[in-house]
């Protein structure tokens, strides 16, 4: 089912144009030469853009993503379809042995709540691969509980893993990873895209060391967890992973499937938050598996609360603040922290992408002047400029790559949705 735009703004088909562009046949690259491969959970929002008008385009995308899912459960974070020299490391870097050749980590499990909404967009149409996609995605949970949630929250094995790459939030634990100066390697990324914009070399010598372990163990779940480099416990993906299981079971119960196994893992996974929340800060904070020791940063991960609907007045505060001090949506770290780089991917910019899931959660919980606050600087970023991947909050400068998936899938079914005639109505 394809749907004409009637909506009568241009972006509406600039965002789409951007999905197409980035189509490569049943799969979407988030950019061209940054990242041209299938990313996870950058699929999932592709999916989700899609739906606003091609359904079938939209569930091909998504059974794409779980036709490579480990036997384990595991949905990896890549998914190598056609090498291309364009990436750094590629599969031979991760060893990969599947078929196609994917990465060995995870990403934030968005798939259940994007798939949700994608049936409310469509019942009829949704229903048949809701059923086909269950099965997958209940061991996809399964795998999150089983393997990563050992002390209550998600810890995530590498980085990479949470989605936010460079954020501060990881600094902790990267400080204990050791570094192989024997084995050296050369980056693409930063032939992509400045050099200021990327993550430095200090964190990229420290993932691929990670990498070289994971490899040496086969991406063996139980070794990287016990005597991997790293393992912090993430506040995004823990949040990601709650506000997921109750949609899944949502998506059960449709299905008239028995969802008490959800339900007790989504409990487990409740009780476990309070050991994220850091009383002397007041904030949901990451923190080192090995010696329990707090990052001591507020990040975008701990706003991701709101996405599972959980908040506490302290943090309520900082959210506060720290929004009162930008001018473009939530920024990915506290701009009071000297580590706050407002260009630097993760250690400060706005995402549009993050937001979009920070004003979901908002919206569920009423408080919808903040959605709408959020969407409108969310919105005016993308007007200003385009689909950028991030932005600077302060303003609203676009940085890394262009004509990103995701932010146009978020412009299509989030930000962008009636801009055209909310505009004609205030001129
Ligand atoms: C970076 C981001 C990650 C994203 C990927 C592809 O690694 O940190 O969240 O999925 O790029 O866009």
């Amino acid at each position: 089912m394809t749907v004409q735009n009637t909506s009568g703004n241009p972006l509406d088909q600039a965002a789409r144009d951007v999905l197409l562009g980035n189509d490569r046949g049943g799969y979407t690259i988030p950019t061209a030469r940054l990242y041209p491969y299938q990313w996870n959970w950058d699929s999932m929002f592709s999916a989700w853009g899609y739906a606003s008008f091609d359904m079938e385009r939209a569930w091909q995308e998504v059974h794409l993503l779980f036709a490579s899912q480990w036997d384990t459960g595991m949905v990896p974070h890549i998914i190598f379809h056609k090498v291309d020299p364009d990436y750094f490391p590629g599969p031979k870097v991760w060893g990969a042995t599947h078929e196609p050749p994917t990465s060995g980590i995870s990403q934030p499990p968005v798939a259940a709540t994007l798939i949700r909404k994608m049936y409310e967009m469509d019942p009829e149409a949704s229903l048949p691969h809701i059923k086909t996609l269950y099965p997958k995605l209940v061991a996809w949970h399964d795998w999150w509980i089983r393997e990563r949630c050992k002390d209550g929250p998600v810890a995530i094995i590498h980085p990479w893993e949470s989605g936010r790459d460079n954020c501060p939030d990881w600094d902790l634990g990267m400080e204990g990873v050791p570094v192989n100066e024997d084995d050296p390697y050369l980056r693409r990324d930063t032939t992509h895209v400045k050099e200021t914009e990327r993550p430095q070399k200090w964190d990229y010598d420290r993932y691929l060391a990670i990498l070289a372990f994971g490899r040496s163990v086969n991406w063996d779940d139980r070794e990287m967890v016990e005597n991997g480099p790293f393992l912090m416990a993430d506040p995004g993906i823990s949040f990601v992973l709650l506000r997921a299981f109750s949609d899944l079971i949502a998506l059960g119960e449709l299905l008239g499937e028995e969802t008490a196994g959800l339900q007790a893992q989504e409990s487990k996974l409740r009780a476990g938050l309070d050991k994220m929340w850091n009383a002397e800060k007041g904030w949901f904070d990451a923190y080192d598996m090995r010696t329990g020791r707090f990052a001591n940063i507020l990040g975008s991960g701990a706003f991701l609360a709101y996405f599972a609907g959980v908040s506490r007045p302290a943090q309520d505060a900082h959210f506060a603040r720290i929004w009162d001090k930008v001018s473009y949506g939530i920024p990915s770290a506290d701009p009071d922290s000297e580590r706050f780089e407002p260009r630097r991917y993760w250690r400060g910019p706005t995402w549009p992408v993050v937001n979009s899931l920070i004003a979901m959660g908002l919206k569920d919980m009423g408080r919808t002047e903040a959605e709408a606050r959020l969407r409108d600087e969310t919105a005016r970023l993308i007007e200003k400029s385009g689909f950028w991947e991030y932005y600077d909050p302060m303003d609203g400068t676009p940085c890394g790559g262009a004509s990103f998936g995701w932010t146009a899938a978020v412009w299509l079914t989030w930000c962008g949705q009636g801009r055209a005639a909310q505009r004609a109505g205030k001129e």
